[in-house]
C-alpha cells in the first residue's frame, strides 16, 4: 500500500466509526425564524456542526408543518433525499398560503447511511399578500421649505388606535411599512428593536415591509397599538443634497415625498382559529409628541418635559417609568390624511434589521474649554449616545459627534461638511436623573461633546451605543504582526460602520451613500468578516430598482438624485458592481438564485456596456470616478473601462454556466483580444504605464499566459523603483496585493502589507487609526488632520486588503461556490505564524500556520460535507508530516505538496 493510500485508508477508518450526525443552525433565505418570506419556495439551509473527520451527510429529509396540536397539517415531507447538500434547498411542498407559519425540521444521514436526531425545529412565515391597513398621514399645512439655510427638521408624528381583545389570541403579528422610518409599540412597548423600519427603497416605487411578532405585548381587553414615523430616507436630508442644492427643490430632502406616512396592519390569530385584523385608517389619531426634530443627517431633539403625556406611551419604558400610563381619550392635534399615492409594489424585508449591537463605554473625559465636556469612546463607530444625565427642567443638553479632536482637544466636525450631526435633549428635571437614548438618526464618531449642562457629568453619563445593520461576524484574523491584528480590528469595524441597511461610503458626513464603486472593491471582503448573505440579497434589489433606463447601474443605490456630470448617473467600474455584487454573493453563499432573480437586468447592463462600446476598446464617457484617490498616477478611464468591460463579461460568463443561462460565451475573450491589441506590447509590457494598467489588466486575465510573469515582474519593477509604494487608488489597490501573490511576488506583497511608509495600510496604523481612512494620511502625527472637505475616517474601500489577508495571507477561499469545496492555499510563508477562521455557510474553516524557521506547520478544518485540496508549501515531499506521521501527498507541483481531504482537523507539517 502506498503512503497515500495510508492516508485515504485513514479517513475511511474514520468514516467507518461515524456517528449520527444532526442537522443545526437552521436559517430560511439566509434568516433565522424570519417572520414574512414572500417567495413560494423559500430556500432551507443548515449546517452540521461535526469535529469527526470525513464527516458527511448521505441523505436529508425535511419535513414542514403547519398549525399545532391536531389542527396540524403536513405541508412538505421531502421524504429521503440522497444528497449531501445543506444549504439553499428550496421548500418544494404544498402552495403556501400567506401569513401561514410553517415549522420545519430536518433529518440527516450520515456518510455510513445511519439516521441521526431530528433537527431542533425552525420556522418561517410567510409574508402578507393583502392589506386591508390604509397609508395614513397627517394634514400636513406646512409650506414646501425651500431654504437651504435654515434646516427645516418637522416633529416625528404619532399615530394609535386602542382595541379590544375578547378573545384569548394565540398568535399577534404586526407587519407594517412607512414612508419614513417608524418604530411600532403596543401598549406603550417597543416590540422590536429594530431600527430604521421598513427600510430605504425607491419608495415611489416600492416600500419594504416589516413583520414582528407582537404576541407578548397583548394583554386581556383594551389594547394600544401606536407607532412613531419619523421622515428617515423619504423626506428627510439625504446625501450631500444639502452641500449642492440638489434634490426637488434644492434643500436636500425630501427626494421621495413630502409628508411621511404609515402602513400597520396587526394580524391576530385568535385560540379558537378566528382572526381580527387592527389595520390603519381614517379613525386612528395622530399627533407630536417629545420628539421635536429627527433626521439621519442632521439629529434628533426631544423635549422630555412633554413626555409623561398620555400621547408618549412609555416611548422609552424602560427608562422612563411614569410613562407607562395608557392613552387617555384626547384626541390626535391633526386631522389623518388618507390622499397621496402610495408605493406601487410592497416588499417584505429581505435582509437582516438595523439595531443596537453593542455598548461602549467612554474611557475618558476632557474639557477643553469651560463647561464644554468632550467623551472618548475609545472607538470610531456608527451609532448613537446614550445619555443618562440630571439637571433642573428645561435644561437644554447639546450633544455633538466627531471622529477625531482639534490640536487643542476641540471636537472636530469640520469633516461632517453639512450633516448637523447634533442631538438636543431637554431635560424635564427628574431629581433621580434621566436617561434618554435616540431612535431615529445615526452618527459616525468616536468622541462625543456635551454641552449645557449645569455641572460636571459623571463618566457613565454618555455611552455609546454601536448600530448597524445585524450582520453576525465570521472571522477571526491573528498574526505575529501587531500592526496588522491592528489592522484588522480597524477594517472588521469600519466595515460594521458601514453596513448601516445599505453599503454606505461612510457612516459621518452628509453623504452615506450605496455608493456602487466601493460596493463592488470591498464586497468580496464582506463576505469574509460578516455574514451578508441577506444584507446584499435586499441591497441588489435596490440596485437593481436603481438601474438606469439606459441599462447602466447608477453611482449609488438607492438612486434618490443625480451627482457628478449632470449628463451621467453611472461611471465605470461604480456600474460593474451591478454583475461583481451578485457574482460574489453567489461565489461565496453558493447562491445561484441571485444570479437568476438579477439575470434580465445584469443582461440589459452588458447591451448597454455592448451599445456604450461597440468595438469593445472600452468608454471614456460617464461619471470618471477612475482609480479614484490614486496618488500620483492616472489611469486612462478608457483602459479602465475595457478591463472592467471584459471583467463583467467574464464573470457574467461564469454565472450563465452556474444558472444555466444563455450568454455570448465569445464576449469576454473579444474584449479580451481587443485589449491587447490596444495596450500590449511586444516585449509584455503596457502602453499604460501605471501600477493600476498592470494590476487590473493581470486581475482581470487579460494578458495572454506567455507575457503574465513578464508583465507582472514589470509591475513589481515599478513597485520597487518607486520605493515599495503603492500609487493605486480604489481599483487599483484592492487587487494589488493578490496580483503579486499570484505572479511569483508574494514576498513584495507581504512587504507592502507589513509597510509603515505612506502610502499603506501599516501608516495608517501607525499614525494611530483605529478605522479604514478615507485617505492613507486623513491624519498624520505630523500634519495634523488632512483637509476636511473630503476626509472620513470611516471608509471601507482600502480595507478591501482583507480580502488577500484571508484567500491568500491566510489561504481560504472556496473552490467551487459556497466553500463546497475549499482551497488552502497560504502564501509562501513569510517569518511568524497567522490564526485565521471564517465561519463559512458550511461551517467552520480554519487555517493556522506557522513559520518555525525549520519548520512549516499548519492546522487546518474543514467543515462537514465539504473537502480541501491543501497547498501546503513544502520544498519537497521528504519529511512532511500529518498527524506526526509521515505521509505522502497526492502530487507536488512548484513548491507546493498537494493534500485532499475531507471534513475535519489536519496538522501538517514540512521544511
Ligand atoms: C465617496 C466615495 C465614492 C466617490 C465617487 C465620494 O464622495 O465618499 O467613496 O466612491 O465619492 O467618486
Amino acid at each position: 500500500m502506498t503512503r497515500t493510500l495510508c492516508i485515504l485508508a485513514l479517513l475511511s477508518t474514520a468514516a467507518a466509526h461515524a456517528s449520527p450526525l444532526a442537522a443545526s443552525k437552521l436559517r430560511t433565505e439566509y434568516l433565522t425564524n424570519p417572520l414574512a418570506i414572500d417567495d413560494p419556495h423559500p430556500r432551507l439551509s443548515w449546517i452540521i456542526d461535526s469535529p469527526e473527520r470525513g464527516a458527511r451527510q448521505s441523505a436529508y429529509r425535511i419535513i414542514v408543518t403547519s398549525g399545532v396540536g391536531t389542527g396540524a397539517t403536513q405541508l412538505w415531507d421531502s421524504g429521503k433525499v440522497d444528497s449531501n447538500e445543506t444549504i439553499n434547498i428550496p421548500y418544494t411542498g404544498k402552495p403556501l398560503a400567506p401569513q401561514q407559519r410553517c415549522d420545519w425540521k430536518v433529518q440527516v444521514w450520515n456518510g455510513e447511511n445511519k439516521p441521526g436526531p431530528w433537527s431542533t425545529p425552525a420556522f418561517f412565515q410567510t409574508g402578507l399578500k393583502t392589506w386591508s391597513a390604509e397609508w395614513i398621514s397627517y394634514k400636513d399645512d406646512t409650506p414646501i421649505h425651500t431654504s437651504r439655510k435654515d434646516l427645516y427638521l418637522p416633529a416625528p408624528r404619532h399615530y394609535r388606535k386602542a382595541f379590544a381583545t375578547a378573545k384569548k389570541v394565540r398568535r399577534a403579528t404586526l407587519y407594517a411599512s412607512a414612508l419614513g422610518i417608524f418604530d411600532a409599540y403596543l401598549n406603550g412597548k417597543r416590540i422590536s428593536d429594530a431600527m430604521f423600519s421598513p427600510g430605504w427603497s425607491d419608495y415611489k416605487q416600492r416600500a419594504y415591509y416589516r413583520a414582528f411578532d407582537a404576541t407578548p405585548f397583548l394583554k386581556p381587553g383594551t389594547n394600544e397599538l401606536s407607532a412613531i414615523v419619523a421622515e428617515g430616507w423619504y423626506s428627510g436630508y439625504v446625501g450631500y443634497g444639502l452641500l449642492v442644492g440638489y434634490g426637488p427643490y434644492k434643500t436636500g430632502r425630501s427626494f421621495y415625498g413630502k409628508t411621511p406616512a404609515l402602513l400597520a396592519q396587526l394580524e391576530l390569530e385568535m385560540e379558537d382559529g378566528s382572526r381580527t385584523t387592527i389595520a390603519t385608517n381614517k379613525t386612528w389619531q395622530v399627533a407630536t409628541g417629545p420628539t421635536l426634530e429627527a433626521d439621519i443627517l442632521m439629529g434628533e431633539t426631544y423635549d422630555a418635559r412633554l413626555q409623561p403625556t398620555n400621547w408618549q406611551p412609555a416611548i422609552l419604558a424602560s427608562e422612563n417609568p411614569q410613562a407607562k400610563a395608557p392613552f387617555s381619550d384626547k384626541g390626535g392635534d391633526r386631522e389623518i390624511e388618507l390622499s397621496f399615492h402610495p408605493p406601487a409594489k410592497m416588499q417584505a424585508y429581505s435582509g437582516p434589521p438595523v439595531r443596537p449591537i453593542q455598548e461602549l463605554r467612554a474611557t475618558k473625559i476632557t474639557e477643553p474649554t469651560p463647561a464644554t465636556y468632550i467623551y472618548d469612546l475609545g472607538q470610531n463607530f456608527s451609532g448613537v449616545a446614550r445619555l443618562k444625565v440630571k439637571g433642573p427642567a428645561g435644561t437644554r443638553v447639546r450633544v455633538r459627534f466627531g471622529e477625531m479632536l482639534h490640536k487643542d482637544g476641540r471636537l472636530m466636525t469640520e469633516n461632517l461638511r453639512r450633516a448637523r450631526a447634533t442631538d438636543t435633549y431637554i431635560l424635564k428635571g427628574d431629581p433621580n436623573g434621566e436617561t434618554w437614548t435616540p431612535r431615529f438618526t445615526y452618527h459616525g464618531f468616536q468622541f462625543v461633546e456635551l454641552t449645557g449642562l449645569p455641572a460636571k457629568p459623571a463618566l457613565d453619563a454618555v455611552t455609546g451605543i454601536v448600530v448597524h445593520s445585524d450582520t453576525p461576524l465570521t472571522s477571526k484574523f491573528s498574526t505575529s504582526d501587531e500592526m496588522a491584528n491592528q489592522l484588522f480590528r480597524n477594517i472588521v469595524w469600519t466595515q460594521r460602520s458601514n453596513f448601516v441597511e445599505l453599503p454606505t461610503d461612510c457612516p459621518q458626513r452628509d453623504e452615506r451613500l450605496g455608493w456602487t464603486g466601493d460596493a463592488q472593491t470591498y464586497a468580496r471582503s464582506a463576505t469574509y468578516n460578516a455574514d451578508t448573505a441577506s444584507f446584499y440579497t435586499k441591497w441588489l434589489d435596490d440596485l437593481e430598482e436603481a438601474q438606469r433606463p439606459n441599462g447602466a447601474f447608477p453611482d449609488y443605490a438607492p438612486y434618490p438624485m443625480q451627482h457628478g456630470s449632470p449628463q451621467y448617473s453611472w461611471g465605470t467600474a461604480w456600474m460593474d458592481a451591478g454583475i461583481i455584487v451578485p457574482y460574489t454573493v453567489y461565489k461565496a453563499y453558493g447562491d445561484t438564485r441571485v444570479i437568476e432573480r438579477h439575470w434580465d437586468s445584469m443582461t440589459r447592463f452588458i447591451e448597454f456596456r455592448k451599445k456604450l462600446s461597440p468595438d469593445l476598446h472600452g468608454t471614456k464617457t460617464g461619471n470618471s470616478w477612475g482609480d479614484w484617490l490614486s496618488i500620483g498616477s492616472n489611469t486612462p478611464l478608457e483602459f479602465v473601462d475595457a478591463a472592467y468591460f471584459a471583467w463583467s463579461a467574464k464573470l457574467m460568463s461564469e454565472m450563465a454556466t452556474a444558472a444555466g443561462k444563455p450568454f455570448d460565451q465569445t464576449l469576454y475573450p473579444r474584449i479580451r483580444a481587443t485589449f491587447q491589441q490596444d495596450y500590449l506590447k511586444p516585449d509584455c509590457s503596457l502602453s499604460v504605464n501605471t501600477q493600476t494598467a498592470y494590476v487590473l489588466a493581470l486581475k482581470y486575465d487579460l494578458i495572454p499566459d506567455n507575457c503574465r510573469q513578464a508583465s507582472a515582474d514589470k509591475l513589481a519593477a515599478m513597485i520597487a523603483a518607486n520605493n515599495y509604494h503603492m500609487t493605486t487608488g480604489f481599483l487599483g489597490t484592492y487587487p494589488l496585493l493578490p496580483v503579486l501573490s499570484a505572479t511569483g511576488h508574494h514576498d513584495l506583497a507581504v512587504k507592502m502589507f507589513q509597510s509603515r511608509e505612506f502610502p499603506s495600510w501599516g501608516y495608517e496604523v501607525a499614525n494611530g487609526a483605529n478605522s479604514i481612512w478615507e485617505r492613507w494620511d486623513s491624519f498624520t502625527k505630523e500634519k495634523g488632520i488632512h483637509e476636511p472637505s473630503m476626509n472620513s475616517f470611516s471608509h471601507y474601500s482600502f480595507g478591501a486588503v482583507v480580502e488577500w489577508m484571508f484567500k491568500t495571507y491566510a489561504g481560504i477561499d472556496t473552490g467551487d461556490a459556497g466553500y463546497k469545496t475549499i482551497v488552502i492555499r497560504p502564501g509562501e510563508p513569510s517569518a511568524g505564524w497567522v490564526k485565521a477562521e471564517y465561519d463559512s455557510v458550511r461551517g467552520m474553516i480554519v487555517s493556522n500556520w506557522r513559520n518555525t524557521g525549520q519548520r512549516y506547520e499548519a492546522e487546518i478544518t474543514i467543515p462537514a460535507n465539504t473537502k480541501a485540496t491543501v497547498y501546503l508549501p513544502a520544498k519537497s515531499a521528504a519529511g512532511i508530516t500529518l498527524d506526526g506521521k509521515p505521509a505522502q501527498p497526492k502530487r507536488m507541483e512548484t513548491g507546493r505538496a498537494v493534500f485532499e481531504i475531507e471534513a475535519g482537523t489536519y496538522r501538517f507539517s514540512s521544511k
